[in-house]
Formats: structure tokens, sequence, C-alpha cells
């Protein structure tokens, strides 16, 4: 652990959501991912303008991490300026439930916060588990 405050976490995000290229859907979001070893990866969403190849906040930093090495992770926060707080899509559920998935999830706009446990957000997901044949 990095001994970092979700408080600093949620401040990574919302630094990191400041790079964001929205310029398509205009909905910018930040992420910081932190590993157990401390290292703290960001991201934001990148948007294509094939809209089909946008990668989202969560999987830019989770990629980032898992580039560098990191393979442990205990949190993850996200941030957007969204009425609702946001959670990680489908996809970035899939890929947190592949390779992080004992992370607390930050989730945050300007008002609210919401802090839930990753296997409230995906239970009963596909993992490596179900492709073990006879
Ligand atoms: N997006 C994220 O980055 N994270 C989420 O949790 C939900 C959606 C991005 C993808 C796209 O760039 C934009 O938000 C609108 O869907």
């Amino acid at each position: 652990m990095s001994g970092i405050t979700d408080e600093d976490l949620l401040g990574k995000a919302w630094e990191a959501r400041k790079a964001a290229r929205c310029g398509y859907s205009g909905f910018a979001v930040g992420a910081a991912l932190e590993a157990a070893d401390g290292r703290v990866f960001s991201g934001c969403n990148v948007e294509s303008s094939s809209y089909g190849l946008s990668c989202c906040a969560e999987r830019v930093a989770l990629f980032k991490a898992l580039s560098e090495g990191a393979a442990e992770f205990t949190r993850i926060a996200v941030v957007t300026d969204a009425p609702q707080v946001c959670p990680p899509c489908g996809a970035c559920r899939q890929l947190l439930a592949d390779y992080a998935p004992h992370v607390r999830v930050l989730m945050a706009n300007a008002r609210e916060r919401l802090d839930l446990p990753f296997a409230e957000l995906f239970p009963y997901g596909f993992d490596q588990q179900f492709l073990v044949r006879p």
C-alpha cells in the first residue's frame, strides 16, 4: 500500500481527467489505479474518429500499469462531472475482473462519492477459471 488517502487517489484521477481526449462525446473521465506496491497509474479516456476504437480511462490506467509490470491492485478511482457518479463500463469491468478483481472502486463527481468492492459491481463474471476444459 502506498498509504495515500482515498482523497489523494481521487485527486490523481481528477488531474488525469484534464488530459481526456474526448472530442467526440464531450464526456471526460479520469482514473487512478493504485498498485499493491504503492505505485499509482492514472488514465483518461482517449477517443478515436473511428469511434469504436476509443478507450476508457480505466483501461488506459490498467494497461499502463500492466505494461509497467504492476500485478496486484488495491483501489481504482474514477471521476467525471456527470450528474451521477459513473461506474466502469462493461468492457472495463471485464478487464478489471481479469487483472484487478480485488480493487475497491471509488467513483466520484463534484458532489458525491460511491465506494464499492469490485465484486459488487461484477458478480459472476467470466474469468480464466472458465477456460479450463475437461
Ligand atoms: N468512458 C470512460 O472513460 N469510462 C467509463 O467508465 C465510461 C465511459 C468514456 C468512453 C468514452 O470516451 C466516453 O466516456 C463516453 O462513453
